[in-house]
Protein backbone atom coordinates (compact mmCIF):
# COMPACT_ATOMS: atom_id res chain seq x y z
CA UNK A 1 0.00 0.00 0.00
CA UNK A 2 1.42 3.30 -0.91
CA UNK A 3 2.37 5.72 2.03
CA UNK A 4 -0.70 8.11 1.19
CA UNK A 5 -3.28 5.27 1.13
CA UNK A 6 -2.07 4.33 4.37
CA UNK A 7 -2.58 7.53 5.76
CA UNK A 8 -6.33 7.10 4.41
CA UNK A 9 -6.75 4.26 5.92
CA UNK A 10 -5.48 5.36 9.31
CA UNK A 11 -7.46 8.41 9.12
CA UNK A 12 -10.71 6.34 9.19
CA UNK A 13 -9.72 3.75 11.56
CA UNK A 14 -8.74 6.69 14.28
CA UNK A 15 -11.84 8.72 13.27
CA UNK A 16 -14.61 6.70 11.87
CA UNK A 17 -15.01 2.89 12.70
CA UNK A 18 -11.32 0.96 14.11
CA UNK A 19 -13.43 -1.67 14.68
CA UNK A 20 -14.31 -1.99 11.00
CA UNK A 21 -10.94 -1.27 9.73
CA UNK A 22 -9.52 -4.28 11.90
CA UNK A 23 -12.42 -7.03 10.99
CA UNK A 24 -11.83 -6.20 7.12
CA UNK A 25 -8.05 -6.83 8.01
CA UNK A 26 -8.88 -9.92 9.99
CA UNK A 27 -10.67 -11.41 6.79
CA UNK A 28 -7.80 -10.48 4.49
CA UNK A 29 -10.45 -8.11 2.57
CA UNK A 30 -8.92 -4.46 3.70
CA UNK A 31 -7.69 -3.52 0.10
CA UNK A 32 -7.31 -0.38 -1.50
CA UNK A 33 -10.01 0.04 -4.27
CA UNK A 34 -9.01 1.76 -7.39
CA UNK A 35 -11.42 1.77 -9.96
CA UNK A 36 -14.95 0.25 -10.59
CA UNK A 37 -17.02 -0.76 -13.78
CA UNK A 38 -19.90 -2.99 -14.08
CA UNK A 39 -19.62 -6.24 -12.09
CA UNK A 40 -15.95 -5.29 -11.84
CA UNK A 41 -13.83 -3.46 -8.75
CA UNK A 42 -9.48 -3.41 -9.99
CA UNK A 43 -7.50 -2.79 -6.76
CA UNK A 44 -4.78 -0.68 -6.33
CA UNK A 45 -2.03 -3.56 -6.60
CA UNK A 46 -3.66 -4.87 -9.38
CA UNK A 47 -6.14 -7.75 -8.72
CA UNK A 48 -9.16 -7.50 -10.90
CA UNK A 49 -12.28 -8.67 -8.65
CA UNK A 50 -15.85 -9.50 -9.19
CA UNK A 51 -18.24 -7.85 -7.60
CA UNK A 52 -21.28 -10.95 -6.36
CA UNK A 53 -22.76 -8.50 -3.52
CA UNK A 54 -23.78 -5.54 -5.26
CA UNK A 55 -22.96 -3.27 -1.97
CA UNK A 56 -26.51 -5.47 -0.80
CA UNK A 57 -28.65 -4.59 -3.83
CA UNK A 58 -27.11 -1.55 -4.36
CA UNK A 59 -25.48 -1.63 -7.89
CA UNK A 60 -28.35 -3.21 -10.28
CA UNK A 61 -26.90 -1.40 -13.09
CA UNK A 62 -23.28 -2.32 -12.19
CA UNK A 63 -20.85 0.06 -10.97
CA UNK A 64 -20.60 3.76 -12.47
CA UNK A 65 -22.77 3.07 -15.56
CA UNK A 66 -21.59 5.89 -17.92
CA UNK A 67 -25.38 6.70 -18.11
CA UNK A 68 -26.09 7.11 -14.60
CA UNK A 69 -22.69 9.33 -14.36
CA UNK A 70 -22.99 11.35 -17.32
CA UNK A 71 -26.98 12.27 -16.51
CA UNK A 72 -25.14 13.41 -13.18
CA UNK A 73 -22.43 15.37 -14.38
CA UNK A 74 -25.41 17.49 -16.99
CA UNK A 75 -27.52 17.99 -13.99
CA UNK A 76 -24.58 20.10 -11.92
CA UNK A 77 -23.59 21.36 -15.06
CA UNK A 78 -27.61 23.29 -15.29
CA UNK A 79 -26.37 25.00 -12.33
CA UNK A 80 -30.06 24.83 -11.57
CA UNK A 81 -32.56 25.39 -8.63
CA UNK A 82 -31.64 22.88 -6.01
CA UNK A 83 -33.25 22.37 -2.52
CA UNK A 84 -34.66 25.67 -2.23
CA UNK A 85 -37.01 24.60 -0.20
CA UNK A 86 -39.34 27.14 -1.91
CA UNK A 87 -40.79 25.59 -5.32
CA UNK A 88 -41.90 23.28 -7.32
CA UNK A 89 -38.98 20.03 -7.46
CA UNK A 90 -39.98 18.76 -11.31
CA UNK A 91 -37.92 16.37 -11.68
CA UNK A 92 -39.27 14.68 -8.45
CA UNK A 93 -42.72 14.36 -10.23
CA UNK A 94 -41.26 13.26 -13.51
CA UNK A 95 -39.50 10.20 -11.29
CA UNK A 96 -42.94 9.62 -8.95
CA UNK A 97 -45.16 9.74 -11.99
CA UNK A 98 -42.55 6.85 -14.08
CA UNK A 99 -42.34 4.96 -10.39
CA UNK A 100 -45.89 4.41 -10.18
CA UNK A 101 -46.66 3.42 -13.54
CA UNK A 102 -43.92 0.51 -13.28
CA UNK A 103 -45.03 -0.04 -9.51
CA UNK A 104 -49.01 -0.52 -10.87
CA UNK A 105 -51.85 -1.15 -8.47
CA UNK A 106 -52.64 1.00 -6.14
CA UNK A 107 -49.57 3.31 -6.01
CA UNK A 108 -50.19 6.74 -6.93
CA UNK A 109 -48.11 8.81 -4.68
CA UNK A 110 -44.44 9.56 -3.94
CA UNK A 111 -42.39 10.69 -0.75
CA UNK A 112 -39.20 10.68 -1.65
CA UNK A 113 -36.15 10.37 1.22
CA UNK A 114 -32.57 9.88 1.38
CA UNK A 115 -32.20 5.74 3.27
CA UNK A 116 -34.10 2.75 3.34
CA UNK A 117 -34.40 3.11 6.75
CA UNK A 118 -36.14 6.82 6.77
CA UNK A 119 -38.46 5.27 3.79
CA UNK A 120 -39.30 2.82 6.61
CA UNK A 121 -39.70 5.50 9.38
CA UNK A 122 -41.91 7.60 6.78
CA UNK A 123 -43.97 4.05 6.34
CA UNK A 124 -44.63 3.63 9.79
CA UNK A 125 -46.00 7.53 10.56
CA UNK A 126 -48.21 7.03 7.34
CA UNK A 127 -49.54 4.32 8.71
CA UNK A 128 -50.23 5.67 12.16
CA UNK A 129 -51.75 8.81 10.68
CA UNK A 130 -53.92 6.84 7.99
CA UNK A 131 -55.67 4.18 10.47
CA UNK A 132 -55.48 6.12 13.87
CA UNK A 133 -53.59 3.08 15.23
CA UNK A 134 -50.56 2.53 17.08
CA UNK A 135 -48.75 -0.90 16.66
CA UNK A 136 -46.85 -2.51 13.72
CA UNK A 137 -46.34 -5.85 12.84
CA UNK A 138 -43.47 -7.34 10.94
CA UNK A 139 -41.27 -10.60 10.75
CA UNK A 140 -38.94 -12.79 12.62
CA UNK A 141 -35.47 -12.08 10.71
CA UNK A 142 -36.57 -9.60 9.24
CA UNK A 143 -34.20 -6.92 8.17
CA UNK A 144 -35.74 -2.74 8.17
CA UNK A 145 -33.25 -0.46 9.13
CA UNK A 146 -31.53 0.77 11.90
CA UNK A 147 -33.12 4.02 12.66
CA UNK A 148 -35.17 3.62 15.97
CA UNK A 149 -38.31 3.30 14.33
CA UNK A 150 -37.02 0.96 11.60
CA UNK A 151 -35.03 -1.23 14.54
CA UNK A 152 -38.12 -1.87 16.06
CA UNK A 153 -39.59 -4.17 13.28
CA UNK A 154 -36.89 -6.20 13.78
CA UNK A 155 -35.82 -8.67 16.39
CA UNK A 156 -32.25 -9.47 16.08
CA UNK A 157 -30.32 -9.14 19.09
CA UNK A 158 -27.57 -7.90 17.71
CA UNK A 159 -28.97 -4.89 16.24
CA UNK A 160 -30.86 -4.21 18.87
CA UNK A 161 -28.58 -4.51 21.70
CA UNK A 162 -28.34 -1.41 24.07
CA UNK A 163 -30.65 0.75 22.16
CA UNK A 164 -33.76 0.32 23.65
CA UNK A 165 -36.30 1.44 24.95
CA UNK A 166 -37.43 0.68 20.96
CA UNK A 167 -41.13 1.54 19.95
CA UNK A 168 -43.54 0.40 22.26
CA UNK A 169 -46.57 -1.84 20.85
CA UNK A 170 -44.61 -3.65 18.12
CA UNK A 171 -44.40 -8.04 17.59
CA UNK A 172 -42.66 -10.03 15.15
CA UNK A 173 -43.95 -13.45 14.00
CA UNK A 174 -42.83 -15.95 11.75
CA UNK A 175 -42.10 -14.91 8.13
CA UNK A 176 -44.75 -17.24 6.01
CA UNK A 177 -47.30 -17.74 8.85
CA UNK A 178 -50.35 -16.60 7.21
CA UNK A 179 -52.47 -17.98 10.28
CA UNK A 180 -50.58 -16.73 12.79
CA UNK A 181 -50.53 -13.00 10.88
CA UNK A 182 -54.86 -13.35 10.85
CA UNK A 183 -54.57 -13.93 15.04
CA UNK A 184 -52.52 -11.28 15.59
CA UNK A 185 -54.35 -8.86 13.13
CA UNK A 186 -57.67 -10.05 14.85
CA UNK A 187 -56.69 -7.81 17.25
CA UNK A 188 -57.16 -4.89 15.11
CA UNK A 189 -54.76 -2.99 16.73
CA UNK A 190 -52.14 -2.90 13.83
CA UNK A 191 -51.36 0.05 11.14
CA UNK A 192 -49.27 -1.87 9.65
CA UNK A 193 -47.58 -5.25 8.73
CA UNK A 194 -43.94 -4.62 7.36
CA UNK A 195 -43.03 -7.47 4.70
CA UNK A 196 -40.18 -7.97 2.53
CA UNK A 197 -41.57 -10.04 -0.06
CA UNK A 198 -38.51 -12.04 -0.23
CA UNK A 199 -36.56 -12.01 3.03
CA UNK A 200 -32.83 -10.87 1.70
CA UNK A 201 -30.90 -10.78 5.46
CA UNK A 202 -32.89 -13.21 6.32
CA UNK A 203 -31.38 -16.01 4.41
CA UNK A 204 -32.83 -14.98 1.20
CA UNK A 205 -36.75 -16.91 2.20
CA UNK A 206 -38.92 -16.88 -0.35
CA UNK A 207 -42.51 -17.50 0.80
CA UNK A 208 -44.91 -20.27 -0.53
CA UNK A 209 -46.56 -18.87 -3.53
CA UNK A 210 -50.12 -17.73 -1.48
CA UNK A 211 -48.80 -16.57 1.60
CA UNK A 212 -48.52 -12.52 0.67
CA UNK A 213 -51.85 -12.83 -1.06
CA UNK A 214 -53.27 -14.09 1.54
CA UNK A 215 -51.72 -11.37 4.09
CA UNK A 216 -52.94 -9.01 1.84
CA UNK A 217 -56.27 -10.26 2.04
CA UNK A 218 -56.16 -10.32 5.86
CA UNK A 219 -54.67 -6.86 6.44
CA UNK A 220 -57.43 -5.68 4.48
CA UNK A 221 -60.12 -7.89 6.49
CA UNK A 222 -58.47 -6.53 9.46
CA UNK A 223 -57.72 -2.77 8.63
CA UNK A 224 -54.52 -2.65 8.80
CA UNK A 225 -52.12 -1.55 5.95
CA UNK A 226 -49.37 -3.50 4.21
CA UNK A 227 -46.27 -2.03 3.73
CA UNK A 228 -43.87 -4.06 1.06
CA UNK A 229 -40.28 -3.25 2.33
CA UNK A 230 -38.59 -3.47 -1.46
CA UNK A 231 -35.30 -1.91 -0.49
CA UNK A 232 -32.96 -5.11 -1.73
CA UNK A 233 -36.16 -6.52 -3.86
CA UNK A 234 -36.98 -4.09 -6.02
CA UNK A 235 -35.91 -2.42 -9.02
CA UNK A 236 -35.72 -5.47 -11.23
CA UNK A 237 -33.63 -7.06 -8.71
CA UNK A 238 -35.55 -10.48 -8.77
CA UNK A 239 -36.40 -10.28 -12.37
CA UNK A 240 -39.90 -8.26 -12.31
CA UNK A 241 -39.76 -4.33 -11.00
CA UNK A 242 -40.85 -5.08 -7.77
CA UNK A 243 -40.40 -8.70 -5.98
CA UNK A 244 -44.40 -8.11 -4.91
CA UNK A 245 -45.23 -8.97 -8.87
CA UNK A 246 -44.34 -12.36 -8.62
CA UNK A 247 -46.92 -12.72 -6.13
CA UNK A 248 -49.32 -10.65 -7.28
CA UNK A 249 -50.35 -8.56 -4.56
CA UNK A 250 -51.25 -4.75 -4.60
CA UNK A 251 -49.25 -3.54 -1.20
CA UNK A 252 -50.79 -0.24 0.42
CA UNK A 253 -47.04 1.42 0.88
CA UNK A 254 -43.74 -0.32 -1.06
CA UNK A 255 -40.50 1.27 -0.16
CA UNK A 256 -37.17 1.43 -2.06
CA UNK A 257 -34.21 2.29 -1.89
CA UNK A 258 -30.43 1.22 -2.77
CA UNK A 259 -30.10 0.58 -6.75
CA UNK A 260 -32.82 3.25 -7.13
CA UNK A 261 -29.86 5.96 -8.18
CA UNK A 262 -27.45 3.79 -9.80
CA UNK A 263 -25.47 3.18 -6.26
CA UNK A 264 -24.15 7.30 -6.80
CA UNK A 265 -26.38 9.11 -4.95
CA UNK A 266 -28.45 8.44 -1.40
CA UNK A 267 -32.41 8.10 -1.94
CA UNK A 268 -35.34 6.15 -1.14
CA UNK A 269 -39.14 6.51 -2.27
CA UNK A 270 -42.02 5.88 -0.55
CA UNK A 271 -44.89 4.23 -2.91
CA UNK A 272 -48.14 4.98 -1.06
CA UNK A 273 -51.83 4.87 -2.67
CA UNK A 274 -53.90 8.33 -2.75
CA UNK A 275 -56.12 8.10 0.45
CA UNK A 276 -53.00 7.34 2.58
CA UNK A 277 -51.31 9.85 1.42
CA UNK A 278 -54.09 12.25 1.85
CA UNK A 279 -54.32 10.97 5.48
CA UNK A 280 -50.99 12.98 5.92
CA UNK A 281 -51.24 15.72 3.71
CA UNK A 282 -54.40 16.50 4.19
CA UNK A 283 -55.11 20.16 3.68
CA UNK A 284 -52.75 22.94 2.61
CA UNK A 285 -52.11 23.84 6.01
CA UNK A 286 -50.88 20.25 5.98
CA UNK A 287 -48.87 20.26 3.03
CA UNK A 288 -45.47 20.38 4.78
CA UNK A 289 -46.61 17.76 8.20
CA UNK A 290 -43.76 15.22 7.21
CA UNK A 291 -40.66 16.69 5.01
CA UNK A 292 -36.90 15.97 4.73
CA UNK A 293 -34.40 18.77 3.78
CA UNK A 294 -32.45 16.26 0.77
CA UNK A 295 -35.80 14.95 -0.34
CA UNK A 296 -36.26 15.85 -4.12
CA UNK A 297 -33.27 17.28 -4.62
CA UNK A 298 -31.80 17.28 -8.14
CA UNK A 299 -28.86 15.09 -8.31
CA UNK A 300 -30.73 12.35 -6.40
CA UNK A 301 -34.24 12.79 -8.69
CA UNK A 302 -31.82 12.71 -11.87
CA UNK A 303 -30.18 9.68 -11.08
CA UNK A 304 -33.47 7.48 -10.31
CA UNK A 305 -34.63 8.37 -13.48
CA UNK A 306 -31.25 8.16 -15.17
CA UNK A 307 -31.17 4.45 -13.57
CA UNK A 308 -34.61 3.53 -14.50
CA UNK A 309 -34.12 4.06 -18.09
CA UNK A 310 -30.35 1.72 -17.66
CA UNK A 311 -32.53 -0.29 -16.22
CA UNK A 312 -35.49 -0.45 -18.87
CA UNK A 313 -33.17 0.29 -22.21
CA UNK A 314 -30.89 -3.02 -21.20
CA UNK A 315 -33.73 -5.20 -20.23
CA UNK A 316 -31.95 -5.34 -16.81
CA UNK A 317 -35.17 -7.51 -15.22
CA UNK A 318 -35.50 -9.85 -18.11
CA UNK A 319 -31.61 -10.33 -17.73
CA UNK A 320 -32.02 -10.87 -14.11
CA UNK A 321 -34.56 -13.82 -14.19
CA UNK A 322 -32.37 -15.25 -16.90
CA UNK A 323 -28.81 -15.20 -14.99
CA UNK A 324 -30.48 -16.14 -11.94
CA UNK A 325 -32.13 -19.20 -13.28
CA UNK A 326 -28.89 -19.99 -15.25
CA UNK A 327 -26.59 -19.35 -11.47
CA UNK A 328 -28.86 -21.79 -9.61
CA UNK A 329 -29.02 -24.27 -12.25
CA UNK A 330 -25.01 -24.25 -12.49
CA UNK A 331 -24.58 -23.66 -8.75
CA UNK A 332 -27.23 -27.04 -8.24
CA UNK A 333 -25.43 -28.95 -10.64
CA UNK A 334 -21.70 -27.90 -8.54
CA UNK A 335 -22.80 -28.41 -5.57
CA UNK A 336 -25.44 -31.34 -5.43
CA UNK A 337 -23.27 -34.14 -3.86
CA UNK A 338 -21.97 -32.17 -0.85
CA UNK A 339 -23.23 -33.03 2.53
CA UNK A 340 -23.05 -28.98 3.51
CA UNK A 341 -25.09 -27.53 1.18
CA UNK A 342 -28.59 -27.95 2.51
CA UNK A 343 -30.33 -25.78 -0.35
CA UNK A 344 -30.09 -23.62 -3.69
CA UNK A 345 -32.63 -20.98 -3.85
CA UNK A 346 -33.59 -17.55 -4.99
CA UNK A 347 -35.33 -15.35 -7.78
CA UNK A 348 -33.74 -13.64 -10.44
CA UNK A 349 -30.25 -12.19 -9.00
CA UNK A 350 -30.60 -12.59 -5.46
CA UNK A 351 -29.42 -16.23 -4.83
CA UNK A 352 -28.66 -17.98 -1.25
CA UNK A 353 -26.79 -20.96 -1.20
CA UNK A 354 -27.80 -22.50 2.62
CA UNK A 355 -24.92 -24.78 4.31
CA UNK A 356 -25.88 -26.87 7.13
CA UNK A 357 -23.25 -28.70 9.55
CA UNK A 358 -21.75 -31.70 8.80
CA UNK A 359 -22.38 -35.21 9.78
CA UNK A 360 -19.46 -36.68 9.35
CA UNK A 361 -17.36 -36.65 12.62
CA UNK A 362 -14.22 -35.72 11.23
CA UNK A 363 -15.53 -32.35 9.83
CA UNK A 364 -18.49 -32.03 12.55
CA UNK A 365 -15.71 -31.66 15.44
CA UNK A 366 -14.19 -28.30 13.93
CA UNK A 367 -17.30 -27.11 12.47
CA UNK A 368 -18.75 -27.15 16.26
CA UNK A 369 -15.47 -25.80 17.47
CA UNK A 370 -15.80 -22.85 15.56
CA UNK A 371 -19.38 -22.39 15.78
CA UNK A 372 -18.78 -21.94 19.05
CA UNK A 373 -16.54 -19.15 18.57
CA UNK A 374 -18.45 -17.38 16.55
CA UNK A 375 -21.82 -18.43 14.71
CA UNK A 376 -20.44 -16.64 11.64
CA UNK A 377 -17.50 -18.41 11.37
CA UNK A 378 -17.70 -20.69 9.13
CA UNK A 379 -19.39 -19.05 7.05
CA UNK A 380 -17.00 -15.89 7.08
CA UNK A 381 -14.27 -18.38 6.12
CA UNK A 382 -15.95 -19.18 2.41
CA UNK A 383 -16.46 -15.57 2.09
CA UNK A 384 -12.60 -15.01 3.13
CA UNK A 385 -11.52 -17.71 0.97
CA UNK A 386 -13.51 -16.74 -2.26
CA UNK A 387 -12.05 -13.12 -1.62
CA UNK A 388 -8.49 -13.91 -1.37
CA UNK A 389 -7.77 -16.91 -3.37
CA UNK A 390 -10.56 -16.69 -6.07
CA UNK A 391 -10.98 -12.55 -6.44
CA UNK A 392 -15.09 -12.87 -5.21
CA UNK A 393 -16.54 -10.24 -3.61
CA UNK A 394 -19.88 -11.61 -1.45
CA UNK A 395 -21.18 -11.59 2.18
CA UNK A 396 -23.28 -14.23 4.22
CA UNK A 397 -26.64 -12.85 4.96
CA UNK A 398 -26.93 -10.64 7.96
CA UNK A 399 -29.78 -12.54 9.62
CA UNK A 400 -28.94 -15.77 9.01
CA UNK A 401 -24.93 -16.79 8.92
CA UNK A 402 -25.34 -20.18 7.51
CA UNK A 403 -26.66 -18.49 3.64
CA UNK A 404 -23.92 -17.17 1.47
CA UNK A 405 -25.52 -14.68 -0.35
CA UNK A 406 -24.88 -14.08 -4.73
CA UNK A 407 -26.42 -10.73 -5.98
CA UNK A 408 -24.08 -9.54 -8.74
CA UNK A 409 -25.03 -6.34 -11.11
CA UNK A 410 -27.81 -7.29 -13.09
CA UNK A 411 -24.95 -7.16 -15.91
CA UNK A 412 -23.50 -9.99 -15.19
CA UNK A 413 -22.30 -12.10 -17.55
CA UNK A 414 -22.49 -16.00 -18.41
CA UNK A 415 -18.61 -16.01 -18.01
CA UNK A 416 -18.63 -14.25 -14.56
CA UNK A 417 -21.49 -16.59 -13.43
CA UNK A 418 -19.15 -19.28 -14.61
CA UNK A 419 -16.06 -17.84 -12.70
CA UNK A 420 -18.27 -17.36 -9.38
CA UNK A 421 -19.42 -21.25 -9.43
CA UNK A 422 -16.22 -23.13 -10.09
CA UNK A 423 -14.93 -20.68 -7.20
CA UNK A 424 -17.58 -21.69 -4.58
CA UNK A 425 -17.26 -25.39 -5.53
CA UNK A 426 -13.44 -25.36 -4.85
CA UNK A 427 -14.32 -23.66 -1.23
CA UNK A 428 -17.08 -25.71 -0.49
CA UNK A 429 -14.81 -28.81 -1.60
CA UNK A 430 -12.04 -27.83 0.47
CA UNK A 431 -14.29 -27.39 2.90
CA UNK A 432 -14.98 -30.81 2.90
CA UNK A 433 -11.62 -31.78 3.38
CA UNK A 434 -9.82 -31.90 7.34
CA UNK A 435 -7.29 -30.25 5.95
CA UNK A 436 -6.28 -26.64 5.30
CA UNK A 437 -9.56 -24.55 5.46
CA UNK A 438 -9.95 -25.53 8.85
CA UNK A 439 -6.35 -25.54 10.22
CA UNK A 440 -7.05 -21.73 8.51
CA UNK A 441 -10.26 -21.60 10.03
CA UNK A 442 -8.66 -22.37 13.07
CA UNK A 443 -5.61 -19.24 13.20
CA UNK A 444 -8.26 -17.00 12.45
CA UNK A 445 -10.37 -17.93 15.33
CA UNK A 446 -7.53 -17.53 17.38
CA UNK A 447 -6.66 -14.13 15.98
CA UNK A 448 -10.14 -13.06 16.18
CA UNK A 449 -10.05 -13.98 19.94
CA UNK A 450 -6.49 -12.24 20.25
C1 LIG B 1 -34.79 -4.85 3.28
C2 LIG B 1 -34.12 -3.63 3.83
N1 LIG B 1 -34.89 -2.64 4.30
C3 LIG B 1 -34.34 -1.51 4.79
C4 LIG B 1 -32.98 -1.33 4.82
C5 LIG B 1 -32.38 -0.06 5.37
O1 LIG B 1 -31.82 0.68 4.36
P1 LIG B 1 -30.71 1.80 4.65
O2 LIG B 1 -29.46 1.09 5.05
O3 LIG B 1 -30.57 2.55 3.35
O4 LIG B 1 -31.22 2.67 5.74
C6 LIG B 1 -32.14 -2.35 4.35
C7 LIG B 1 -30.68 -2.20 4.39
O5 LIG B 1 -29.91 -3.09 4.13
C8 LIG B 1 -32.73 -3.54 3.84
O6 LIG B 1 -31.98 -4.54 3.38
Amino acid sequence: MQTSERRVTDAYAEYVNPQWVKLLSLLEMNVSYDRCAGVELFTVDGRRILDFLSGYCVHNTGHNHPAVISALKDELDKSGPVMLQSNVPELAGELAQLLCSLAGGRLARVFFASSGSEGIETAIKFARAHTGRTALLSCDRAFHGLTCGALSLMNGEYWRKGFGPLLPETAQIPFGDAARLDAELASRKYAAFFVEPIQAEGGIRIPQNDYLRAAEELCRRHGTLLVADEVQTGMFRTGPFLASHHFGIEPDIVVLAKALSGGLVPVSAVLMSEPVHRSVFSSFKRSLAHASTFSENNLSMRAGLATLDVLQEENLGERASERGAELRRKLTDALSGYEMVKEIRGAGLLTGIQFKAPDRMALRLPFEAFAKVHPAMFGQIIVMRLFRDFGLLTQICGNDFMVLKAAPPLVVTSEQIGQFVSAVEQVVAMAHHPGSFWSEALGLARRAIA
